[in-house]
């Protein structure tokens, strides 16, 4: 592939990004609000912050580049995100929902670490600029942590401890 086919496809990844950070901020305060566990409402918050840095990394992007900042609609995350709130309407919040949640999150993570990995590996073949690359990998390793995250939270802390019983009570008592 000739570097300017490269680099057309480089930038219409990136503009397919930039409207994938947009739908996830978006998104993000639904999977917030329907979550049941105090650990994984955080971690959304928390994600919701970085996914801005996130969106201010591509614009700073677009301008070392000295392109406008643009949005092509990636139908990916959109499709993602469509899915993921047909399992989570009209569900009250509970540790099943959590896991419904958290299984639905990491899609959206796993697409991000794609997509940003790409990207990296895009710039580098173009012999971009270091700061570009670095921006993409900073995002990469985020995308990579609040993946990580979901796990932990999934594997390591409510489902096999005792808060996990103490939730289920809670639920009951609401019953
Ligand atoms: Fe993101």
């Amino acid at each position: 592939m000739r570097n300017q086919d490269l680099y057309q496809v480089f930038i219409d990844e990136l503009q397919d990004m930039y409207s994938a950070e947009e739908l996830i901020t978006e998104a993000l305060p639904l999977l917030t609000k329907s979550s049941f566990h105090t650990e994984l409402k955080d971690a959304f918050r928390d994600h919701l912050k970085e996914t801005k840095h996130q969106v201010k990394r591509l614009e700073k992007i677009f301008s070392l580049l000295d392109l406008p900042s643009k949005k092509k609609l990636c139908k990916g995350m959109e499709g993602i995100l469509k899915e993921g709130k047909e399992l989570i309407s009209h569900k009250k919040p509970s540790l099943v929902l959590d896991a419904v949640i958290i299984g639905s999150a990491q899609k959206v993570e796993h697409y991000e670490m794609a997509s940003y990995g790409t990207l990296h590996s895009f710039a580098k073949h173009l012999g971009l600029e270091k700061e570009i690359l670095d921006l993409l990998k900073e995002s990469l390793d985020e995308e990579g942590a609040a993946d990580k995250k979901l796990t932990k939270i999934a594997e390591g802390s409510f489902f096999s401890t005792g808060a996990n019983e103490e939730a289920v009570g809670k639920e009951k008592e609401e019953l």
